[in-house]
């Protein structure tokens, strides 16, 4: 085992030396950078496409590779926050897309192409009634207001260190510091944005994932008020944590014992780790589950369905609506990707590869010293620099960021491109190949035997 201060010395050196190549490498991303940050802030789309010293901005994608303005090219392990599974520019993507383009890009009316896309996400999930948005914070704001109202209870339950987009109801407890989080069995809310009205947080509690004596305190106490608990069945905004064996059977359980709406949150899991998500791949069904990112093929979609008696209650005054619901330039795309792109084939094929790539991975690491372990879901994957399995998200702050910080700057100044931060995943899309999976076994090769060296 490497001692870790050589480690710790060795992952200092090679941050400092990545950066600085990682300017060399990137002039017109720095420039584009100081423009954009002119007009938007932090001079990008979204905060979480932020990066430091600035991001790379990019100009095209094709297949597993995509290429930035300084004209680098990188195998992509991003894919857009996991949203593309089917890899870039796809051409059945893009022809079903150039189709709906010439027939129409939007009447906010709805077409039969949406109804096929509903009964193809039924059969995926077990749902008897879906409803389409247009992102994953949608699918999770609609199903939270429905599951109040179905239950007529007005608290929701959520995990410590989840995020489920960025609406006040779930922007509790993302990302707390441990000295503001409260005791582990029964944490704090804490706001994850300034804006949100004081006082919301007493209708948002918290609970740790894995931890069902925890969960079964809460609902005994405050059972009465709680009508809803949303939760990602597998953690994957902690880099992955999976649920201990038991686990979902006993959220499951639990809800339904006190009459608490559970709605799975598969924006990240569904139609990527199984063509079910977790619902299909730990076989426990909620109530409700939430769509969005890899199920439009990289269009702007997202979709919450499930029961038919909790989704009738959207015909009983509870408003669920969008003018974009349902476009058919995102619809189009969306059933090519789940009809014709992501086939029994092309799950054959993630899993293949995620399996090539997690213990290649894990293999490297093990071979240089390095503490950290591999986690293979098909299509997602993830290292994460510890040596023990995380349970929660209390394990998860403890890990210490340098060697996945470094690690980042490593892999993309030598084309790999990855999630930013060490609460994400990989991304493997149909169109990697074993190739691609070696290029990224081989520069952490690399990169490990650099930190690891004496
Ligand atoms: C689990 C989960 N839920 C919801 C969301 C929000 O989705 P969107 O960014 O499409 O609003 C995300 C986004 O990363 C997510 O990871």
């Amino acid at each position: 085992m490497t001692a870790p201060d050589v480690t710790r010395h060795n992952v200092k050196r090679v941050l400092e030396q990545e950066l600085a190549r990682y300017g060399r490498r990137t002039p017109k991303s720095a420039a584009l950078h100081e423009r954009a940050e002119a007009a938007m802030p932090f001079g990008v789309a979204s905060s979480f496409q932020a990066g430091d010293p600035y991001p790379i901005y990019m100009v095209s994608g094709e297949g597993s590779h995509i290429t930035d303005v300084d004209g680098n090219t990188y195998v992509d392990y991003h894919n857009g926050f996991g949203t593309m599974a089917v890899g870039h520019a796809h051409p059945k993507v893009r022809a079903a897309i150039e189709r709906a383009a010439k027939s129409g890009t939007h009447f906010a009316a709805t077409t039969e192409d949406d109804v096929l896309l509903a009964e193809e996400l039924k059969r995926r999930f077990g749902m008897e009634k879906v409803r389409f948005v247009n992102s994953g914070s949608e699918a999770t704001m609609d199903a939270v207001r429905l599951a109040r109202a179905a239950s007529g209870k007005d608290v929701l339950l959520k995990i410590e260190g989840s995020y489920h987009g960025h609406h006040d109801a779930v922007m509790y407890s993302v990302v707390p510091t441990m000295d503001s989080g409260g005791a582990s069995e029964r944490p704090w809310s804490v706001p994850f944005s300034r804006g949100i009205p004081k006082g919301t947080e007493q209708h948002t509690m918290i609970v740790p994932f894995n931890d069902v004596d925890a969960l079964e305190r809460v609902l005994d106490e405050h059972g009465d008020d709680i009508g809803a608990m949303i939760m990602e069945p597998v953690m994957m905004n902690l880099g992955i944590i999976v649920p201990q064996r038991g686990y979902l059977e006993s959220v499951r359980a639990l809800c339904t014992k006190h009459d608490v709406v559970l709605i799975f949150d598969e924006v990240k899991t569904g139609v990527t780790i199984a063509p079910g998500g977790a619902t299909e791949y730990f076989g426990v069904q909620p109530d409700l589950v939430c769509l969005a990112k890899a199920i439009g093929g990289g269009t702007p979609i997202g979709a919450f369905g499930g029961r038919a008696d909790l989704m009738d209650e959207i015909c009983n005054g509870v408003a669920a609506l969008g003018t974009f619901n349902g476009n058919p330039l995102s619809v189009a795309a969306s059933l090519a990707t789940l009809t014709e792109v992501l086939t029994p084939d092309a799950y054959e094929h993630l899993a293949k590869m995620g399996t090539r790539l997690a213990q290649g991975c894990e293999e490297v690491l093990q071979n240089a010293g390095v503490r950290a372990h591999t986690t293979d879901l098909g299509c997602k994957g993830s290292i994460t620099f510890s040596d023990r399995k995380l349970v929660h998200y209390r394990d998860f702050q403890t890990i210490d960021d340098s060697l996945f910080d470094a690690s980042w700057y490593w892999l993309i100044n030598r084309g790999i491109f990855q999630t930013p931060g060490k609460e994400e995943q990989w991304t493997i899309s149909v169109q990697h190949d074993e190739d691609d999976i070696d290029t990224f076994v081989n520069v952490l090769d690399e990169y490990c035997r650099e930190v690891a060296s004496a």
